[in-house]
């Protein structure tokens, strides 16, 4: 897949507003697991020793457009500095006059976390009465940076202010080596697959990962469903689920996506009965 990157960029005396997935599980202040920070320092660090400054956004958690103290991005922050061992300031917010002239300030070497995008609602421009403010919202954010990198794979299915509407309005947009690794890793396994080709697909909501579930029965040999999303999928399959998380409006799309699956002579588990008391197929 061929998508512009960092290295296609001239980055030297730059300030590049760059997007990560530091949606990092928290115990208090204390980051439980630094993966998702540890997987964007090899952008951080390139764009860094090319010469340019670096303001960084991401969200946390689900905030719904109000300002949570515990979903503040200030621990993420804090261990980035001792990571990188190199200061890294927090901004108080992530869009406003404020965060501008902070931004502004930036000088090449120089890193800025802003605080959690969620925080507005616009992030999300759930609704129509969001459009207009989560144009906004991007805009603001792009004029953060003269360079939009995007580097926060994790979150790259979300089509939020931060993550896709910025690149509207940023002068150059292009992708930091997360996103690259997983689009080669994910084109190749998609392309040109080794069978037996699995996959494995969980998270809370069958919702998101639609088209997702949708493109893969079409290639895999097994699928594998986990996470809350299965609940939805024993649902429809008339299962008893108690009070799990599921979502009813999506169980003649999950029975289709398994009617589509079966067609394509994807391994049919169901065929096997299933204790639900042990949590096994018998
Ligand atoms: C994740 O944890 O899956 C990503 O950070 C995206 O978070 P979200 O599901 O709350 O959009």
């Amino acid at each position: 897949m061929n998508k512009k990157n960092v290295r296609d960029i001239e980055l030297a005396g730059k300030r590049v507003i760059m997007r990560v997935d530091f949606n990092v599980p928290l115990d208090g202040d204390t980051i439980t697991d630094d993966t998702r920070i540890r997987a964007a320092l090899p952008t951080i660090e390139y764009i860094l020793d090319q010469g340019a400054g670096l303001v960084l956004m991401s969200h946390l958690g689900r905030p719904k457009g109000k300002r949570v103290p515990e979903m503040s991005l200030a621990p993420a922050a804090a261990h980035l500095q001792e990571l990188l061992q190199r200061d890294v300031a927090i901004a108080g917010d992530c869009i406003g006059e404020a965060v501008a002239a902070q931004a502004a300030a930036v000088q090449p070497g120089q890193v800025l976390m802003l605080e959690n995008t969620r925080f507005h609602a616009a992030e999300e421009g759930k609704g129509p009465d969001l459009q207009e403010p989560q144009r906004e919202m991007a805009r603001q954010l792009a004029a953060l940076g003269d360079i939009y990198v995007n580097d926060a794979f994790g979150a790259a299915h979300r089509a939020h202010a931060s993550t896709a509407v910025i690149a509207e309005f940023a002068e150059a947009a292009v992708a930091g080596f997360l996103i690259e690794k997983e689009l080669e890793f994910l084109g190749k396994a998609l392309e040109s697959p080794e069978r037996p080709f699995v996959a494995i697909i969980g998270g809370a909501k069958v919702s998101g990962k639609l088209e997702l579930l949708k493109a893969l029965v079409g290639k895999v040999d097994t699928a594998v469903v986990g996470g809350g999303m299965a609940y939805t999928f024993f649902k429809a399959q008339g299962r008893k689920i108690g009070n799990s998380l599921h979502e009813d409006d999506l169980l003649d799309t999950v029975n289709e996506i398994i009617a589509e699956a079966v067609t394509n002579g994807v391994d049919d588990m169901r065929k096997t009965p299933f204790d639900m008391e042990n949590g096994i197929w018998t």
